[in-house]
């Protein structure tokens, strides 16, 4: 079995003529196969590593320098809501609502809601500090979630 398919190997392959060496797009291909199967699953790193003549452990060392990226024994729920803790949103409540979303949602930080719709992450500073405190909703920013905010919220990402 394939993992990647047609048009996702033709999404990597257009990457190519932007960048320098086909390792270089080592980095954008796991963000394409992890966007679409919510982890990158051992298969398609060796199927990464054919396409851009690379050895599968080049491509696995890649991924796993960065701590972005999911096995595919721990999967991404279908939204990754990341929760800012550095200091702008901890002073105004951060790490509540952290303890708040993952209260409500039964899980620890990393863990994916039991409907695998959410899946909880703290990140440090999100750029959003004006509107502190703030997460990002796969890559959208929300700011100025206060705590009458969040059940609106989670309700929202479950539907
Ligand atoms: S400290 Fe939370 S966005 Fe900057």
């Amino acid at each position: 079995m394939s993992y990647l398919s047609e048009d996702l190997r033709q999404k990597i392959l257009a990457y190519l003529p932007r960048y320098p060496s086909k390792q270089a797009v080592t980095l954008p291909a796991l963000h394409l196969v992890q966007d679409e199967l919510r982890c990158v699953p051992r298969q398609a790193i060796v199927e990464i590593a054919d396409l851009l003549d690379l050895s599968p452990a080049e491509v696995h060392d890649t991924m796993t320098f960065y701590g972005f990226f999911r096995e595919e024994e721990k999967p991404l729920g279908r939204t990754r809501l990341w929760v800012c803790r550095s200091l702008a949103c901890a002073l105004r409540g951060g790490e509540e609502l952290l303890s708040d979303v993952c209260q409500k949602l039964n899980v620890k930080p990393g863990g994916t809601s039991a409907d695998g719709k959410i899946t909880v992450e703290f990140a440090e500073c999100i750029g959003g500090c004006e509107g502190a405190p703030c997460v990002l909703i796969n890559d959208e920013h929300r700011m100025n979630v206060t705590p009458d905010k969040v059940e609106g919220l989670l309700a929202d990402l479950r539907q």
